[in-house]
């Protein structure tokens, strides 16, 4: 029996199998989605050109063991496990023992014996890592201090669909399937500009956007090395994937610097969860980062610039001319969670396989 699969970070994956998995979204999306809206009203003849994806996850129940509040994580776990046959048990922190009279390496045997699959989101990112050591069944992060993978797939596969904003062909939304030897159409090398602080989901975009081309450019408040900076751990798995090499990447302090040149920009919220008590500080210390219009005007954006967030969104980063305005993507990528996260749940918990030799087909 090979040992389960765990996916903590993207950091975790090669570059082949971040494209399989975003191919493998789209692929699942443009299937499931007409299906969806369709089903019962087409005649069966038509009806059956479209399909359900495989039900890789049937009789299989997939625990979500969240130890911080969620909701598009948690819904797009819940409905895609259901397409895929399968179904998600959620264990919130008020719900079971843990940490109350069981400790976390107990929860993950007597919940991993039952279940066939952990997708965990919790506070310290060595506790998913103490998940991964003692889980049977395979572990995917749902959020931890340090990574949140899921969402950066998400908002890869939203570049890709609106690859028109950057002058290439979007993604064929009437493709029904990709071999399991193609990829989606490349991306242009796009500069991605990314203005706030150093958290999770950045994290994850500091140790894929490079690899796949794109120049990533960062303003954090007293930079790379400040208080807001990349923890050791993170910087160590950008220098170990040469993240940082071939101008792959440039890290300053000034966010109208960052924006410069900018096709994309993305920001998070300046308070991640667990951070309430330093509110204050944090308010002090980004004042300047908010994006707006004028920030990209004065930095010299691109003109057509698309900004994208992961949500949930607080004003103070971003105002509500670029957050609701034409320029945002922000809630096709909370949709794209959904596409995404099935076809973790596919690679992960129903084949085992995150090479796609046996669920890219
Ligand atoms: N983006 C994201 O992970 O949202 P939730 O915290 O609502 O799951
Ligand atoms: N950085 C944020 C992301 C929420 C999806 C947090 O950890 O709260």
């Amino acid at each position: 029996m090979p040992s389960p699969p765990r996916l903590l970070t993207l950091a975790d994956l090669s570059v082949p199998q971040i494209k399989r998995l975003l191919t493998h979204s789209a692929s699942l999306k443009n299937n499931t989605l007409p299906w969806l809206s369709t089903h019962g009203s087409l005649s069966f003849k038509r009806a059956s050109d479209l399909s359900l994806p495989s039900q890789s996850l049937f009789g299989k129940s997939i625990a979500l063991l969240f130890s911080k509040r969620s909701t598009r994580t948690r819904v797009a776990a819940e409905s895609s496990t259901v397409l895929l046959g399968g179904r998600a048990v959620f264990l919130g922190r008020e719900d079971i023992q843990l940490g109350v009279n069981e400790s976390l390496r107990d929860t993950t045997r007597i919940v991993g014996g039952m279940c066939d699959g952990i997708f965990a989101r919790v506070g310290d990112h060595s506790e998913i890592e103490e998940i991964a050591k003692y889980s049977p069944v395979p572990v995917v992060n749902a959020l931890s201090s340090l990574w949140h993978p899921t969402q950066v797939l998400a908002t890869l596969l939203t570049l890709h669909e609106h690859a028109n904003a950057f002058g290439e062909t979007p993604t064929d939304t009437t493709l029904k399937r990709f071999s399991s030897k193609d990829f989606l159409p490349e991306l242009p090398s796009l500069t991605i500009a990314y203005v706030g602080d150093s958290a999770n989901v950045f994290h994850d975009m500091l140790v894929t956007f490079p690899r796949l081309g794109h120049k990533l450019r960062v303003a954090t408040p007293g930079g790379r090395e400040g208080r807001y900076g990349a923890p050791t751990a993170v910087w160590d798995r950008v220098v170990e994937l040469e993240c940082d090499k071939n101008d792959g990447l440039w890290w300053g302090t000034d966010p109208k610097e960052a924006v410069h040149g900018a096709d994309v920009v993305i920001t998070d919220t300046w308070i991640s969860m667990g951070q309430e008590a330093e509110a204050a500080q944090r308010y002090k210390d980004f004042e300047g980062f908010q994006v707006t219009e004028e920030l990209c005007r004065a930095g010299g954006a691109n003109p057509g610039w698309k900004f994208m967030h992961c949500l949930p969104r607080k004003q103070n980063e971003v105002d509500d001319e670029v957050f609701y305005g034409p320029r945002s993507l922000a809630f096709q990528e909370g949709d794209n969670r959904k596409w995404t996260t099935m076809a973790v749940f596919d690679a992960v918990f129903g084949h085992w396989d995150l090479d796609g030799d046996r669920w890219l087909t």
